[in-house]
């Protein structure tokens, strides 16, 4: 199965800037991309920070710029979105039964498991308020189903100390519930702006820089330095055996003539 992960659009309302670019720009020369080299993929995933501010408005053009994407997309929220402006722009979005942005998608290679981590009005996430015993439920349904987990906060820390405060809420807690599941095969998230993949407790996670604006690692200092590089996506390519992330930017490339290089020096023919 090939599928794509966005993430980190931060669209703001038409017309507006966010730090002197604009979002929609570039989510639209990522949808171009994808559709000219990637519209085989069977899903495209957005892992939250859909908007900037979380206002209708800026739902509402993501409705519109989302319409030319040839893939089939699933949408969940991060810190800078608002569920109740998300569901009202996007009613037919599927929710868990308390009205949280989680769902379920069996794929040609599995579940695929969408979490819902927004805390309105904080920059952290959680899954409290019965967001994780649904995922345990989830899990308990078909212990034996390979499953692939999507969402917007780092459930894991990724070393980088301005993001110690923004990870997830009782996090240890958490990602010891997810190893213990025994069928977790993959973490896709978000939020961080940032390339960054690794395992913990053998549970492999990756995340990219994203669509809007990146963070320039800083393993030392707890401010960050945001700075606007190409927009970045992830290709993951999974079957049976596992899982593969191609990172790729959104740049116009310069095709070297290879014949150009000149003749290969004796020895090496
Ligand atoms: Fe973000």
């Amino acid at each position: 199965m090939k599928l794509i992960h966005l993430t980190d659009l931060h669209l703001v309302r038409p017309g507006a800037m966010l730090f002197g670019f604009d979002p929609a720009e570039r989510l639209r020369k990522t949808i171009a991309r994808i559709n000219r080299d990637h519209a085989d993929a069977e899903l495209c995933v957005v892992t939250g920070d859909l908007t900037d501010e979380g206002d209708f408005a800026s739902y509402e053009l993501l409705r519109d710029v989302l319409r030319d994407l040839r893939v089939p997309t699933r949408l969940l929220l991060g810190n800078h979105d608002s569920r109740e402006n998300f569901v009202r722009a996007f009613p037919g979005e599927p929710r868990d039964e308390s009205g949280f942005v989680q769902s379920v998608h069996e794929s040609s290679a599995g579940r695929l498991i969408f979490l819902d981590t927004l805390v309105e009005g904080s920059g952290h996430g959680a899954l409290d308020e019965g967001r994780l015993e649904w995922l345990l439920a989830r899990f308990t349904e078909k212990p034996e189903a390979p499953t692939f987990l999507f969402v917007h906060h780092q459930l894991q820390p990724i070393g980088l100390p301005h993001f110690e405060p923004w990870n997830t809420e009782n996090w240890r807690h958490n990602m010891r519930a997810i190893v213990g599941a025994g069928n977790v095969r993959h973490i896709f998230h978000g939020h961080v702006h940032v390339d960054v993949g690794g395992t913990w407790s053998g549970i492999p996670f990756s995340a990219s820089r994203g669509v809007a604006h990146q963070i320039i690692p800083n393993f030392t200092r707890r401010d960050a330095d945001f700075v606007e590089d190409a927009p970045a996506f992830d290709i993951a390519l999974i079957d049976a055996d596992g899982v593969l992330v191609h990172r790729l930017e959104v740049s116009d490339r310069h095709v070297v003539e290879i014949s150009a290089a000149g003749p290969v020096p004796e020895g090496e023919q």
